[in-house]
């Protein structure tokens, strides 16, 4: 089952975040057929982003018949695709397959005239959908079709893995849950280039990019929306005719600094978000930060975004995590189980402070795969090897190359299962010598740590720095603690296969649960206790119900 899933996964996910077609290590034949469709992680990001321009953001009222909706756009040019969703609207994204479309659409559309209040005037490619005629019984008699763009609650998920058979099919069964469909991507897409829109007006040539969770394959849904204001492509145009008699240059202002430039662009987006651009909410200039942010909410959409500038080491490493995720299915299955782990017991949070973050989560599931007797996934420096002159890469003196055709690199022989792999995930790092060693993904091997926090992790691109620098012992130690409790659990008996006995949480749903054991006080450990047999009871009333209905919900997706 699980096999059949990530295949049929990765076709649906054809040309979205995920790899266009998984890379199967049996067949020979078709093995060219295969290779020409999967693309690179440029290829995709074009695409996707030239599909957002030509897209467009709608608000529709609560009743209102899809045919007619779609019959009243489509006068102004054929729609390529289209979905709806909720948010605090009804909302509606609509591609068109022409881009001036877009521009007839804005000639048709009118300002509303506010009556109390004044409005600034703006112009976007975000509407609001008014019904003419709302007596008009044939258009408003029903719902709009909405996907959810939300992931179901923990609770909801082990109610879910409950009713698989293998360990296996739970981990398939969550990451298939969690990853972002090919609707939100499209959503995040379109914030960009809408964010891109306001941009322009200032820098022409530039571009937002997403970059992170977003688009580098472990993205869960519901995550925030990493944003990358690029204004290299300002730059580009440069041609030095140095045979010509003259040349001409533009005049530039001058700042002290890059990370002054950075503020300066950073500040005035953000002020004209604030000010002018409807639904974006809650905006905060982060200036001071390392990597310079403004943070906000996009009300239309519902993410929570962070947008930076000149943090070109981020896209590569994004670059690289996606590339990594393509390059076998395990990985992702893998990553998703351990951050959704991670977040279940505390170890993640979405407050910043001194937890272990999902980027360094991620590293360290890489570097496990990175370590096995076979490994999974070749070394950093390995990727590097392979590159070729396009590949190479320099940011700021940082050598950043690697090999981006996925290709040309060998498929492992490695055969573990998931279940497997999880099970010496934890054994692995509840034995680490973290009081010594760092995780270095560019050489595959722990190193001696260079300085004291308590948990290092070499930074693949900046590779002076530390990625869980913010991490303390407390945090460190829980981890630990957790890592090895999770391996104990899966290593009782009938733990990674469903029991026939019936009820009882076992395999990832019982991962999943409050553990009794985590540091604290007696009182916070009984009340914890308490929370999670109160939520076994409840799980194992809902699993009851749903058996003795004859149907499981679970199974029916
Ligand atoms: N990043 C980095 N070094 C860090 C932190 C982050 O290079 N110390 C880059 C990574 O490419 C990361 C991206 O910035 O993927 C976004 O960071 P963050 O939002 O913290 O992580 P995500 O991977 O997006 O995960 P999440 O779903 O938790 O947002
Ligand atoms: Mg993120």
């Amino acid at each position: 089952g699980c096999v059949s899933f990530l295949r049929s996964a990765s076709v649906r996910n054809h040309g979205s975040v995920g790899p266009a077609v998984q890379r199967e290590s049996t067949s020979s034949s078709s093995q060219s057929e295969i290779n020409r469709e999967i693309k690179s992680f440029a290829e995709l990001q074009n695409e996707r982003q030239e599909q957002a321009e030509r897209s467009v953001l709608l608000t529709c009222p609560q009743k209102v018949s899809e045919k007619s909706l779609l019959k009243y756009l489509s006068k102004y040019g054929d729609i390529n695709n289209y979905f709806f969703y909720e948010s605090f609207d009804v909302c509606a994204v609509v591609e068109f397959s022409q881009k001036n479309s877009i521009a007839m659409l804005q000639d048709g559309t009118v300002m509303p005239a506010g009556k109390h209040e004044s409005c600034i005037p703006f112009k976007s490619r975000v509407f609001t959908l008014k019904i003419n005629n709302p007596d008009d019984q044939a258009n408003t008699r029903q719902s709009l079709p909405c996907l959810k763009q939300s992931a179901i609650s923990i609770n909801e998920l082990v109610e879910r893995i409950s009713a698989e058979t293998t360990l296996d099919e739970q981990i398939c069964t969550l990451t298939k849950t969690y990853e972002l469909t090919e609707e939100n991507v499209r959503l995040r897409f379109l914030v960009c280039s809408l964010l891109q829109d306001i941009a322009i007006q200032y820098f022409p040539n530039c571009s937002v990019k997403p970059f992170g969770s977003s688009v580098n394959g472990f993205g869960k849904l519901g995550c925030d929306l990493d944003m990358f204001l690029d204004l290299d492509g300002i730059k580009e145009q440069n041609s030095n005719k140095t045979s010509e008699p003259f040349s001409v240059e533009y005049h530039l202002k001058r700042v002290p600094s890059e990370r002054a430039a950075t503020q300066n662009v950073l500040t005035l987006i953000g002020e004209c978000l604030d000010r002018f651009v409807p639904g974006c909410v809650g905006v905060q200039k982060i200036l001071n930060a390392r990597c310079p942010l403004v943070r906000f909410s996009h009300q239309p959409s519902g993410f929570q975004c962070d947008l930076t500038a000149n943090n070109r080491i981020a896209m590569k490493s994004t670059e690289m995590l996606y590339l990594y995720g393509s390059i076998d299915v395990r990985v992702r299955a893998l990553v998703f189980t351990v951050r959704t782990w991670a977040r279940a017991h505390g170890i993640t949070s979405s407050i910043p402070g001194a937890w272990i973050t999902n980027f360094s989560l991620t590293m360290m599931v890489i570097f496990f795969l990175q370590k096995r007797r076979h490994a999974i996934i070749p070394t950093l420096d390995q990727l590097k090897a392979l590159a070729d002159a396009k590949d190479k890469h320099i940011i700021d003196g940082n050598d950043c190359t690697f090999v981006r055709d996925i290709n040309k690199i060998s498929v492992s022989e490695n055969t573990e299962t998931l279940g497997q792999l999880l099970q010496e995930f934890f054994e692995f790092y509840g034995n680490f010598a973290f009081q010594k060693m760092s995780i270095n993904i560019r050489k595959g091997k722990e190193q001696t740590k260079p300085e004291v926090s308590p948990l290092h992790i070499q930074n693949p691109f900046e590779q002076t720095l530390n990625v869980s620098k913010n991490v303390n012992q407390t945090q460190l130690e829980r981890f630990v603690s957790l890592a090895r409790e999770g391996a104990w659990i899966l290593q009782q008996e009938g733990m990674t296969k469903a029991s026939v006995l019936g009820y009882r949480p076992w395999g990832l749903a019982a991962l999943l649960l409050p553990s009794t054991s985590d540091t604290g006080n007696k009182a916070k450990k009984r009340r914890r206790r308490e929370g999670a047999s109160e939520r076994i009871k409840s799980l194992l009333e809902s699993l009851k119900n749903s058996k003795s209905d004859g149907k499981n919900d679970a199974t029916s997706e």
